[in-house]
């Protein structure tokens, strides 16, 4: 990826100049813009002939951010581009991973089919693989899947005396046990049930956090707080509980429910928001090679 030329969609302009700094590529421009009727004009203000583009754009509320990105991608090609990839530190579509009531669509497969119509390759962070082994399983392309444990475990390691880490569902586990490994602290996952979008069910454990532990919760994603705030309610300890994730979705009010209740609320910054204190910037640079 040496010399590529890195496109930051709006939004993603920081991690899209450190990287271009970092490996000594360039920054791309464009300027995007609205028709009257509300379609998209785009513009790339550089040349991309014979270049390595990676595009960068995550992809939380993704609808409005698709059909940009497709066109940045398209024009990129068709002025010359030799490669077009994508950096995606959050990936979304993931969670819809099987057809849960007649006539679903499951979105994970039609995003996949889509991007890999697009791109070239796709670097992301800890993408939601729960039924799914790996992106391969949906991804024709080449992807890279980065983990954000190691720097989940260092932000542990530096804040938290005597931590104890929590998962609210069973598939929270890999990325508990993985995390709760590399910083030497016990760990234990609840039995989540999803009623709906923003509700879930979460059965008290038979277990409770020793008295000298803090409980740290911790999830792939935090989106309306549900699985985190129901799984504070049920375990109980002694000391307030950290709450803990890569992806930041947060949305309307979660930051306040959470923070209310909760010694700490951090993520890491895949997502931009207020308690993005964890920076994924060298864990992308440091896997960038060779893909272009
Ligand atoms: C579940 O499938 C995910 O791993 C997260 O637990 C879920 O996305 C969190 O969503 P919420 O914050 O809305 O409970």
């Amino acid at each position: 990826m040496s010399g590529a030329l890195f496109l930051p969609l709006p939004g993603n302009e920081t991690l899209a100049s450190r990287l271009a700094e970092l490996r000594g590529g360039t920054l791309g421009r464009m300027q995007q813009g609205t028709f009257p009727d509300g379609e998209t004009h785009l513009r790339l203000d550089f040349d991309p002939a014979g270049k390595e583009v990676a595009l960068v754009c995550t992809l939380a509320q993704p609808d409005q951010k698709l059909l940009p990105l497709l066109f940045a991608a398209d024009a990129a090609r068709d002025l010359g581009a030799r490669k077009v990839g994508l950096i995606a530190p959050y990936l979304c579509y993931m969670r819809q991973d099987k057809r849960f009531h007649p006539g679903e669509a499951v979105t994970s497969r039609s995003f996949a089919r889509l991007l890999s119509q697009n791109l070239d390759w796709l670097v992301t962070v800890d993408p939601h693989l729960h039924r799914y082994a790996a992106l391969a399983d949906i991804y024709s392309i080449p992807t890279r899947t980065l983990h954000a444990g190691a720097l989940l475990a260092g932000w542990i390691g530096a804040n938290v005396a005597k931590p104890f880490l929590i998962g609210p569902d069973a598939e929270s586990r890999q990325w508990v046990a993985e995390t709760a490994a590399l910083c030497g602290a016990e760990f234990a996952v609840l039995s989540k049930e999803r009623l709906g979008d923003a509700k879930v069910r979460i059965a008290p454990p038979p277990w409770r956090v020793p008295h000298e532990c803090t409980p740290v919760f911790l999830d792939d994603i935090i989106s309306t707080g549900a699985s985190l705030l129901e799984g504070m309610g049920q375990v109980v300890s002694s000391k307030k509980p950290v709450a803990l994730a890569v992806h930041g979705i947060l949305s309307e009010n979660t930051a306040n429910r959470l923070e209310g209740i909760s010694a700490h609320l951090v993520t890491t910054n895949s997502v931009d928001n207020p308690h993005a204190e964890i920076d994924l910037t060298g864990l992308i640079d440091g896997n960038l090679a060779g893909l272009a």
